[in-house]
């Protein structure tokens, strides 16, 4: 690969990110059940209806996962806790077993010299919350909170960072206004109660940590350039609008108090009562940001209701997910986010990579080039002044990519899924040379 540390600055951080529910294996070691259980287990929703009873079997094999994490010569590992298996209900008892898995993680990833990256909620509702509305019920504020603070007690002493919640748009609106995700909604009024709170938990388990002196607490949200499809005035009012609604909505709300004006004239009416009270809860202090970042979408204008567009297939080169690739977005987006919302804040890229179809043994150029070319991006973001510490693949291991199940290959590692093997791909091979020059 084309990159070395030393195109960095010092101390600059390179890790590989997981989540639990993509890895772990949920049917064991006490768990709940969550929502993207009975979301997987509904015909149509999940490629081959596959779930993450099993998945990499993770739990059973962290040991190994690390031991590969800190050979790659990584120097941290983002990783995400499940709700559901510490609290199977959501709220109440506690897992003792759960709790333990991730305490015995947190010391495994510090024996291999690796910094323990946390984030609290990667997507595993537990279905007894999903029960009372999920993400659309204002209580969830709470419920997270108290999940922070069961967490965090056992484990806030010794990780070296923590985010509250992976991705507010995809838990807000990919799985309650477009119906992808768990729990599939497709409604405007779930959406817009989900989007905020979402931030409102945010904001809780910020408290929560702030109160356990939990240190280095952030926040990650995902981007994705938005371009117009056409020259037309309404393509760029689409692309305008796409990018308030994926781009701005979520930073705005935790670094200017405020929801975009362009988004609030479609979803203000379907907001929930007092919501403009909120922004001193969702806006408390972080110590940094993270963005997770692949690809861009070119929007075209439709007559049909708001948001009144479409995604337009683009003529870039495409990854397995059929996203183009275009590094470029990651540097204006990251020079965008330093300049306009977090002004000199640590920044952190906490997810990026790509799909292929691999095998064992593939050459894996694709992934090469995809990754030097975005940490290229990332090189000139720092040259533009983005305040940019630390970058993250994803991911370390081929994994459950959610409705799209075991096909979608995102690893550094290559995961037989019948005997569970795992295979450094070239690329991961390529990393750890350019991590030891
Ligand atoms: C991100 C998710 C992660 C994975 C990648 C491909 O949106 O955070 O779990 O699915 O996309």
């Amino acid at each position: 690969m084309d990159f070395s540390r030393s195109d960095f600055p010092q101390g600059f951080l390179f890790s590989a990110a997981t989540s639990s529910y993509q890895i772990e294996g949920h049917g064991f070691g006490g768990a709940g059940k969550t929502h993207w259980d009975t979301f997987a287990a509904t015909p149509g929703n999940v490629v081959r209806a596959e779930h993450g009873q099993l998945a990499c079997d993770h739990y059973n094999r962290f040991e190994e996962d690390l031991d590969l994490a800190r050979d790659m010569g990584l120097d941290a590992y983002r990783f995400s806790t499940s709700w559901a298996r510490v609290m199977p209900e959501g709220r109440g008892a506690v897992n003792a077993e759960g709790l333990d898995f991730y305490d015995r993680l947190v010391d495994a990833m510090l024996e291999r010299g690796l910094k323990p990256q946390a984030t609290l909620y990667h997507w595993e509702l537990p279905v007894a919350l999903a029960d009372l509305g999920g993400w659309r019920n204002p209580d969830i504020a709470h419920w997270f909170g108290d999940f922070t603070t069961v967490v965090m007690e056992r484990i806030g002493d010794r990780v070296f960072s923590a985010a509250p919640i992976n991705e507010p748009w995809c838990v807000g609106w990919l799985s309650h206004f477009e119906g992808h995700h768990a729990p599939g909604l497709r409604d405007i009024r779930a959406a817009a109660h989900a989007m905020h709170h979402v931030l409102t938990a945010h904001g809780r388990s910020v408290q929560a940590m702030r109160a356990l002196g939990v240190q280095n607490v952030g926040a990650v949200c995902n981007f994705e350039a938005s371009l117009p499809a056409d020259s037309s005035p309404a393509a760029a009012a689409a692309a305008q609008l796409y990018d308030g609604i994926y781009n701005r909505f979520f930073i705005g709300g935790l670094f200017q108090g405020a929801y975009p004006q362009d988004v609030m004239e479609g979803l203000a009416p379907h907001m929930p009562k007092g919501w403009q009270d909120d922004f001193d809860l969702i806006g408390q202090k972080l110590d940094w940001f993270g963005l997770n970042y692949y690809t861009r979408k070119l929007i075209g204008a439709n007559d049909g209701a708001w948001p009144s567009y479409d995604y337009i297939d683009g003529p870039l080169p495409k990854t397995q997910m059929g996203w183009e690739i275009y590094p470029e977005g990651l540097h204006q987006l990251l020079v965008w986010v330093e300049q306009n919302y977090t002004k000199g804040l640590p920044l952190f890229v906490t997810e990026n990579g790509m799909s292929n179809a691999d095998t064992v043994g593939r050459d894996d150029v694709e992934r090469m080039a995809y990754l030097d070319s975005h940490l290229a991006a990332c090189k000139t973001a720092i040259r533009d002044g983005a305040n940019l510490r630390g970058y993250t693949f994803w991911s370390l291991l081929d994994n459950y990519e959610w409705a799209l199940g075991y096909e979608k290959r995102f690893g550094l590692i290559h995961v037989d899924f019948e005997t569970l093997e795992r295979s450094p791909k070239a690329s991961y091979y390529a990393i750890a040379r350019a991590l030891a020059e």
